[in-house]
């Protein structure tokens, strides 16, 4: 799927979006190294906390089927302005894909490409805890 598809993909999933409470729906679409394609919207709850992200369906959709090697990300919101994913979608993206492209796509088709190192740098990730010996804290 070339870009501008994924794009497509991500500005179409704005209408499966379940948002009733922020009334700001989010789409993405997650290309794969194997060339498949997963999608997400974002849904909501009345209680507001079990809410998620579009981009957390689609890496969670994607990771539940077997998928674990992601290439870009698209993501489109139905504004003018840019949405870009928020700190937990960012720390998920970076458990699965370091090197993932982040595309953002707003209401005109208009894009921005920025990269997951991008929007988190120094992050904390799997190495940060295998870095951690004896009893640094002084617990026994
Ligand atoms: N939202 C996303 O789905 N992705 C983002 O990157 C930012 C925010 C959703 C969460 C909530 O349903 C709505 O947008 C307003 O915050």
């Amino acid at each position: 799927m070339t870009k501008q598809e994924l794009c497509q993909t991500a500005l179409d999933m704005l209408s499966r979006s379940y948002s009733p409470y922020s009334r700001f729906p989010v789409g993405a679409a997650l290309a794969c190294a194997d060339g498949s394609v997963y999608t997400g919207c974002n849904i909501e709850n009345a209680a507001y906390g079990p809410s998620v992200c579009a981009e957390r369906v689609a890496v969670f959709k994607a990771v539940s089927e077997g998928k674990r090697e992601f290439v870009r990300i698209a993501v489109a919101a139905s504004t003018k302005k840019f949405c870009a994913p928020c700190g937990v979608c960012r720390q998920v993206l970076q458990e699965f894909a370091p090197d993932l492209e982040v595309i953002l796509v707003n209401c005109d088709g208009e894009t921005k490409e920025l990269t997951q190192r991008d929007l988190l740098p120094y992050s904390f990730d799997g190495d940060s805890l295998t870095d951690c010996s004896g009893d640094p804290a002084g617990l026994s």
